[in-house]
């Protein structure tokens, strides 16, 4: 409970504190590992990324949900690299569903407004047919959360029913100007 609070009151910190978002110099995709665990509902026909330039990487995914599914559930789990890749204060459980409803998860929606511009998943439940990412590529200014420079990977494990159904596991490299930032 106590750590609870602690984390809401560093959160709102976070998200009040006053920060460039041009500080960052990089802020992209470094890896992304997407694997279906039950092809008979869940099928990646693509996942992957592409370097545009030295900063811009971009990320394409194609999949498709072989029957509707109105039953949603998320682990998120961001990690950062030292050593290994570690726990980094991220570990959300939550129903994608009622959150599609109600918008009220400020880390999900920090993450779900990286990315929905490029998607076709800007809806509510149910989910069928195609899941398409198009050349999304991070936008620092989007990153309303000033994070230390370092390598990160977001796993996000998908249940459908309760159950595991596929995990993307998206790596990402995030670099402050420092020059700008002294
Ligand atoms: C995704 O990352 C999680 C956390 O590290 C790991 O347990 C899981 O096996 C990964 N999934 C895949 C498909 O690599
Ligand atoms: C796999 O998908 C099928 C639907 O095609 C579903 O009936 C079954 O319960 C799923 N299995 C698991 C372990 O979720
Ligand atoms: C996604 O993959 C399917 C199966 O390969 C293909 O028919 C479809 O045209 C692809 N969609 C896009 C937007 O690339
Ligand atoms: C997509 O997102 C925008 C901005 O959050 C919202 O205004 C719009 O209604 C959404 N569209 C659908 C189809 O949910």
């Amino acid at each position: 409970m106590q750590s609870k609070v602690i984390f809401c009151v560093l959160f709102g910190i976070f998200l009040t504190s006053t920060f460039d978002f041009n500080d960052a110099v990089v802020f992209k995709f470094t890896n992304v590992v997407c694997e279906s665990f039950n092809k008979s509902w869940f099928v990646f026909h693509n996942c992957r990324l592409k370097a545009v330039s030295r900063t811009k990487v971009t990320f394409n995914m194609n999949a498709t949900i072989l029957h509707p599914t109105n039953d949603i559930f998320i682990h998120a789990k961001v990690f950062k690299r030292a050593n290994g890749y570690k726990p980094w204060l991220f570990d959300v459980n939550f129903d994608a569903c009622l959150y599609l409803r109600r918008r009220s998860i400020p880390f999900v929606s920090l993450v779900y407004g990286l990315v929905k511009e490029f998607s076709n998943i800007n809806h509510t439940c149910p989910y069928v047919g195609p899941q398409i990412i198009k050349d999304f590529y991070l936008k620092p200014e989007l990153l309303r959360l000033p994070i230390p420079t370092g390598d990160y990977m977001l796993s996000l494990q998908w249940l459908f029913n309760k159950k595991p159904q596929f995990d993307t596991n998206v790596s990402f490299t995030f670099v402050e100007d420092l020059l700008k930032s002294k």
